[in-house]
């Protein structure tokens, strides 16, 4: 197996009070993975640690076998892009534009490059016709829009999610989500997404749910459609709640399959 981060025995206080405590998983290299639990489970904070913005206490954290330490922090930020939850404290340029040459000039790209990467990225994401936009003047969901640009122009290994499509709107959110598929087929990423949205756990490899700080389950989708998921606040997918109300034993995963099952099932 091809693992692109090794999380051993993490443990991590807030204010000498123990908050993570010999936590361990590993994800794999080119898969995409969410992370779920209630408020105050530990997800940002899970996030904080894998991107070195906290430093833990004790275990260990390989990025693409290269252990977290000082000297490595440099190579490891590079391979990480994180998307944060709120998106007014990713932005340091005075427009969209200049915030993304500011992340390119920082990893040292070339200015000569920098116009193909800005329309690559500003397409992809539907900011365009933003990028002269001073940030104080954008919605909330075109900031988020535009903070997922910047960091997709950085090329990165890794991207971490936090509720990064939270204020998109649904249309929006459906393409982001299908441009993020499509990229991590085309570029080889490795997608974690700390989400509150369960419908997307119905794309992902690997489902971690976390509660007050510790993991309570590491697996694939189908397990976790199995769990009780009310005892950590979570509900199931719509599509999934119908197809276990119905008692079906094998699960479909897309609207597509499920209607048709459905059509099936009442015998149309
Ligand atoms: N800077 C901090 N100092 C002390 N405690 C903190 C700090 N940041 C977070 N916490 C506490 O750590 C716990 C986990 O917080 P965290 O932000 O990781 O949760 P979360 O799962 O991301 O929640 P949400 O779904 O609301 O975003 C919470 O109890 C929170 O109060
Ligand atoms: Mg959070």
């Amino acid at each position: 197996m091809n693992n692109i981060i090794e999380v051993k025995n993490l443990c991590f206080s807030y204010d000498d009070k123990e908050f993570i405590k010999d936590l361990s998983f590993m994800i794999e290299k080119n898969s995409y993975t969410c992370i779920v639990g209630s408020n105050g489970s530990g997800k940002t904070t899970l996030l904080k640690l894998i991107s070195g913005l906290l430093e833990y206490k004790d275990g260990q954290i390989y990025i693409d076998d290269i252990l977290f330490s000082n000297e490595n922090m440099g190579l490891i930020r590079k391979k990480i892009g994180v998307i944060f939850q709120n998106p007014d404290n990713q932005y340091v340029g005075t427009t969209l534009k200049d915030d993304i040459i500011f992340g390119l000039e920082n990893h040292g790209v070339e200015p000569s490059k920098m116009y193909d990467i800005i329309r690559e990225v500003s397409d992809l994401c539907g900011v365009s016709d933003l990028l002269s936009k001073e940030p104080y003047a954008m919605s909330g969901g075109q900031k988020q829009k535009g903070a997922i640009a910047g960091v997709l122009a950085l090329n990165p290994e890794i991207l971490i999610l936090d509720e990064a499509t939270s204020m998109l709107d649904p249309v929006s959110k459906r393409e982001f989500k299908e441009n993020i598929l499509k990229l991590k087929k085309e570029k080889n990423l490795t997608i974690i997404s700390i989400t509150h949205d369960l419908d997307e756990t119905l794309k992902a490899d690997k489902v971690i749910v976390l509660d007050k700080g510790k993991i309570v389950y590491d697996g694939d989708k189908e397990g976790f459609y199995n769990l009780d998921v009310k005892r950590y606040n979570l509900r199931l997918p719509k599509i999934i709640e119908i197809q276990k109300f119905l008692h079906y034993s094998s699960l479909v995963y897309n609207e597509e399959d499920f209607l048709k099952k459905l059509g099936d099932y009442f015998g149309n």
